[in-house]
């Protein structure tokens, strides 16, 4: 309930005059820590920003590198996943296994994990052996 309260709020503030489309975002860090995050659109449209990718940039920012729980909420009576790009960007600071809930307003709708999204996510171990 911390995370769908934490996404809820962040949602509200979501800047999508050009979408209509509100999303909200809420990571938990092993150490209990909850960070969120809302989509900011911009005129030029490819500028926008999903939820998921503010979410982690206010942990990381906090000084925090490992999800081990995320939440997204829209509303929608289908559950939202998050777009190919963010699941990338989740792969970068949660296991396969990490827990990924997908909310409507009134609550859970599906879960699914970090794995599931992005099978074959590129990873550090493709970099082994380029040059610096
Ligand atoms: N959006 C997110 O913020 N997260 C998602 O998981 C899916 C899509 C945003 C991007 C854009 O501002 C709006 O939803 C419509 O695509």
């Amino acid at each position: 309930m911390e995370l769908l309260e934490a996404a809820l709020r962040a949602r509200a503030n979501a800047h999508a005059p050009y979408s209509g489309f509100k999303v909200g975002a809420a990571l938990r860090c092993p150490d209990g820590r909850v960070y969120a995050g809302c989509n900011v659109e911009n005129v030029a449209y490819p500028q926008g920003t999903c939820a998921e990718a503010g979410a982690i940039a206010a942990m990381v920012a906090d000084g925090r590198r490992e999800i081990a729980e995320v939440l997204v909420v829209a509303d929608s009576p289908v559950p939202v996943t998050p777009c190919g790009g963010c699941r990338q960007k989740l792969a970068e600071f949660a296991s396969p296994a990490a827990p990924v809930i997908l909310a409507g307003l009134g609550g859970e709708l599906a879960r699914t994990t970090v794995g599931a999204l992005l099978p074959g996510a590129f990873a550090p171990a493709h970099l082994e052996g380029a040059a610096p």
